[in-house]
């Protein structure tokens, strides 16, 4: 693997101990990926933030580490709002060792975004290299602003950031963007929202595994691309697909797909997947909320009062520069919280059954949370909300 001189001086140690062993391990991921080269990144996101996945021995690592990173680097959804926690009813004991982990990563230089959606408050251009870790994050930087990054662990990615490089191989490399499939998606679209398109991304993730699909018959918006990608990151193993006609790289490349398996997707296979169940609370904001899903539950929430707990997840950055819009929502008695989100916080695993908008939360609640969860469009979570 090619290493420049700056590279030498920090393995030789020169720039201290944790930057020495962050570069080792970027060394080392890209010699078993066949990388020929580090690259530069533009920025870094970095999972392993929740005090809820990565608990004691998470936090002693990231303490003992001492370096700064060298490139804008993001963080994660963590188990709370870094405010608020104790209206979200988390345990103090929890609370603290958050913070503690908080603490660490900004000690680390790591900005307190905190969120899965680092692209709505830090320009990401097509072509950037990025070393991000969330994996509905990775999906859309690489499908829908044609960015590119493999799906880092949260290790690798603090790695890339304390180094300002990552490994060339997996998805920084042409060859390895084309598509590997194809899915027709056999059905009228036209009224789809965004908790449909989830649903088609939790039904298309199990058929794609981890190759890179080409879906004809379809043309979401930026907010739909958001919700497919994200389900099919969770239910497959997808951190690239293409759109005909939509997403950027196919604009600028002519595929050719002769050849390549077809996948059908019918309307009744996307259809069976909304379930009606009793529910106890109500959670939308996976990935955390655009601006324009936010107006949209305002709008939807309009003259209304809650009657379930109804969380809304979005980041700080985007409910600070939405502050009327969020008042709206919080007059209904609905909760808009930065930093954190229902498959991340301890404080869902309260509920027995939890209805969501989105095809990624669909496949995690259940295992993270512990409970049921029911899909809906955000109408249905509204009206369920406050029937
Ligand atoms: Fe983001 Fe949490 Fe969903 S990290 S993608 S809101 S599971």
């Amino acid at each position: 693997m090619q290493l420049d001189p700056e590279d030498e001086r920090i393995l030789a140690g020169e720039q201290g101990e944790t930057r020495q062993k962050m570069l080792e391990l970027l060394v080392a991921l890209g010699k078993v990926f066949g990388a020929e080269k580090l690259v530069p990144i533009r920025s870094a996101q970095v999972s392993g933030a929740s005090y809820k996945t990565i608990g004691k021995y998470g936090l002693e690592w990231l303490a003992s580490l001492d370096a700064k990173a060298v490139v804008p680097a993001v963080l994660n959804p963590i188990g709370m709002p870094r405010t608020r926690w104790e209206e979200m009813g988390i345990d103090p004991d929890f609370a603290k060792n958050q913070q503690a982990v908080v603490a660490a990563y900004e000690r680390l230089g790591v900005l307190l975004d905190c969120t899965c959606t680092p692209y709505y408050l830090h320009e990401t251009r097509y072509g950037d290299h990025l070393a991000w870790s969330e994996s509905s994050a990775v999906s859309y930087a690489n499908s829908v602003l044609g960015a590119r990054t493999n799906r880092e662990g949260g290790p690798s990615a603090l790695a890339a950031a304390l180094v300002g490089k990552t490994p060339c191989y997996g998805l920084h490399l042409a060859k390895n963007r084309v598509p590997q499939m194809v899915i027709d998606v056999r059905a009228n679209t036209s009224g789809w929202g965004i908790a449909e398109f989830g649903a088609l991304g939790f039904h298309a993730g199990k058929l794609v595994g981890n190759r890179v699909p080409f879906f004809r018959g379809i043309r979401p918006e930026p907010d739909q691309l958001k919700a497919i990608g994200a389900a099919m990151a969770a239910t497959g193993a997808v951190a690239l697909y293409h759109v005909e006609e939509t997403t950027p790289e196919v604009q600028k490349n002519r595929y050719d797909l002769s050849g390549l398996d077809v996948i059908s997707v019918e309307q009744s296979e996307i259809s069976r997947l909304f379930l009606e169940l009793p529910v106890d609370a109500v959670a939308v904001g996976c990935p955390h909320c655009s601006p324009a899903e936010l107006a949209e539950i305002a709008r939807l929430l309009a003259g209304k009062v809650v009657t379930k707990p109804l969380y809304v997840f979005a980041a700080k950055g985007v409910i600070d520069r939405n502050v009327k819009v969020v008042d709206s929502i919080e007059k209904s008695g609905a909760r808009v919280f930065a930093d954190t989100c229902m498959v991340v916080s301890p404080a869902m695993e309260q509920y027995h059954s939890i209805m969501v908008n989105s095809g990624k939360a669909l496949a995690y609640v259940p295992n993270m949370c512990g409970g049921q969860a029911r899909i809906g469009t955000i109408e249905d979570c509204i009206r369920v909300a406050t029937e």
